[in-house]
């Protein structure tokens, strides 16, 4: 009899270990860091469809347009609540003019777009467009300003042209443009990747010219600057040591750049043979393609921290801000599209690579304080697509905009760190993904939010979240989760993945128990 007991509470006991197999702690008393909402930013470029045809119709377009800004993506724009919004671009800042962009749209000189597949640029979107759909939205604006091809002289009167408040030519010209009061524009890039398409610079090239072009971009009246340095590549951190050691004192913000985008030649796929381009495809990918990227999306982590030290070693009061202004998947643009344009779709993957990123994020946000997924509409790995063959289409909205929503507690919210326990999944001799990754976050009404990302393929999982003296009764929010990680959201095909009520999460005991389906994103309020 007492042999069948232990048998039976051993048995009971293994089944508890596999119903609860992902252990989280939370450390609710040692929560200090504001999340700022700024990590949730965008960035939109003059760059295939993401201003012409997907911000931007104009105001004479059949397609339903509020003052020329495209009517639908205007509304999905709006629910995001975008904290800020960098523009124009990218490689295209440092070939921009910005005169060319202001005064009657029919008299704007047209350019080739050089960097983005050779397009002819009307200049119909220029500042104006862009500060007033801002300030419409409620989205700071972020600058990017031409270092590579500009002039300093260039640059320093598009600050005035925005920003003062006076007399002077400047703010004429924008009086008789249409703008009576300044943008007050804080964010201002100096050069965008000048270790690339933005000038081809060393560092030690770019540093001097920095303290030039940062030199002229004044404050007018009450509104300072917060001036970025064009930061590094990805994990380059002798970039950002040299830039704090050297032009730290001129600057803000630092930023740098990082993809999850993996090389896998031109080979064809071992297991299906799919051919996968340099870049591997959005949409056909197998287990392995998937766990690869994945693991690729978590290196931000290493490269964060490496640029973290770096900053801290001349910077140990974190004074300056480190900027992830670009980031995000980056497939072979999809079949049939211009290869300049940087057309992806979106599926699962993405929403689950963008919340394990903000997982990351939320954890360095004492460093740092702006984030801006590449791109808004039609870019990479977009929030918004709209259909290039009929552009009358309703715009869908992509799992990752899912994401970005079921995010949103987090804004501004204090970071509460923890720690988890689960299984690691093998991705190949030197890499490996957790089975889940997670964040967690106190609000200013003192409502506390978990997200848990189920990064696993194929099992489902019980998570375990200790919350060590938060009090609640219950939990109630959403799931993203879909059949196959494949799915996504097409024109004409009803959104496949989106968001629903979630129920499979209770509080007992002090700990909130929640069942993860395969590959899932869930937020939960504890109430
Ligand atoms: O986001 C697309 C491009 O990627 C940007 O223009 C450039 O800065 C980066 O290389």
């Amino acid at each position: 009899m007492k042999k069948i007991i232990s048998m039976a509470v051993a048995a009971a006991m293994s089944l508890a270990m596999t119903a609860q197999d992902v252990q989280i702690t939370l450390h609710p008393k040692d929560a200090k860091t504001e999340i700022p909402k700024e990590i949730y930013g965008q960035f939109s470029e003059h760059l295939g469809r993401c201003i012409y045809g997907g911000i931007w119709v104009g105001k004479d377009s059949e397609i339903p347009n509020i003052e020329g800004y495209r009517k639908d993506v205007f509304e999905a724009m709006k629910d995001l609540e975008i904290p800020v919004m960098r523009w124009p671009g990218g490689c295209f800042a440092d070939e921009y003019h910005w005169m060319d962009g202001i005064g009657p749209q029919e008299n704007r000189p047209r350019m080739v777009n050089t960097n983005w597949g050779g397009t002819v640029e009307d200049n119909s979107f220029g500042t104006h467009e862009f500060l007033n759909l801002c300030e419409m939205l409620n989205i700071q604006p972020y600058i990017s300003a031409n270092v590579g091809s500009g002039t300093v002289e260039e640059m320093a009167k598009w600050v005035e042209y925005m920003n003062s408040d006076t007399n002077s030519t400047m703010a004429q010209l924008r009086r008789k443009n249409g703008r009576e009061k300044p943008w007050n524009v804080k964010y201002f890039g100096v050069g965008n990747e000048s270790w690339g398409c933005g000038g081809n610079m060393r560092v030690e090239d770019y540093a001097p010219l920095y303290r030039r072009y940062a030199t002229y971009a004044r404050n007018y009246g009450k509104n300072v600057l917060c001036k970025v340095a064009s930061g590094a590549n990805g994990g380059d951190t002798h970039w950002t040591d040299y830039a704090m050691k050297n032009i730290g004192d001129q600057m803000a913000a630092i930023s740098f750049h990082y993809y999850a985008v993996r090389d896998w030649g031109t080979e064809d796929d071992p297991v299906t043979g799919i051919p996968m381009g340099k870049k591997g495809w959005a949409l056909n990918f197998t287990d392995q393609n998937y766990y690869e990227i994945m693991s690729q999306a978590r290196n931000i982590e290493s490269i964060l921290k490496n640029h973290v030290a770096a900053m801290d070693k001349y910077d140990p009061k974190k004074k300056i801000a480190l900027f992830a202004d670009e980031w995000g998947t980056w497939w072979n643009t999809e079949p049939g599209t211009n290869p300049g344009w940087l057309y992806q779709q979106s599926t699962m993957r993405d929403a689950l690579v963008a919340s394990a990123t903000f997982d990351i994020f939320h954890k360095y946000t004492d460093r740092l304080k702006m984030a801006n997924i590449a791109q808004v509409v039609n870019v990479l790995q977009s929030m918004i697509l709209t259909n290039e063959k009929n552009p009358s289409d309703h715009c869908i909205v992509t799992p990752t905009y899912h994401v970005f929503m079921m995010y949103k507690p987090h804004k501004d919210a204090l970071f509460i760190p923890g720690e988890i326990q689960c299984q690691q999944i093998k991705v190949n001799d030197n890499e490996q993904v957790p089975e889940v990754s997670f964040t967690a976050s106190r609000d200013k009404q003192g409502v506390t939010h978990v997200s848990i990302s189920n990064l696993d393929l194929h099992k489902a999982h019980t998570v375990s979240v200790t919350l060590d003296g938060i009090t609640a009764k219950g939990a109630e929010g959403q799931i993203l989760n879909s059949k196959d990680i494949h799915d996504y959201n097409d024109f004409g095909k009803g959104e496949v993945v989106r968001p629903a009520q979630f129920k499979d999460a209770k509080v007992k005991d002090g700990k909130l128990i929640v069942n993860m389906p395969a590959h899932s994103i869930v937020t939960l309020a504890l109430k």
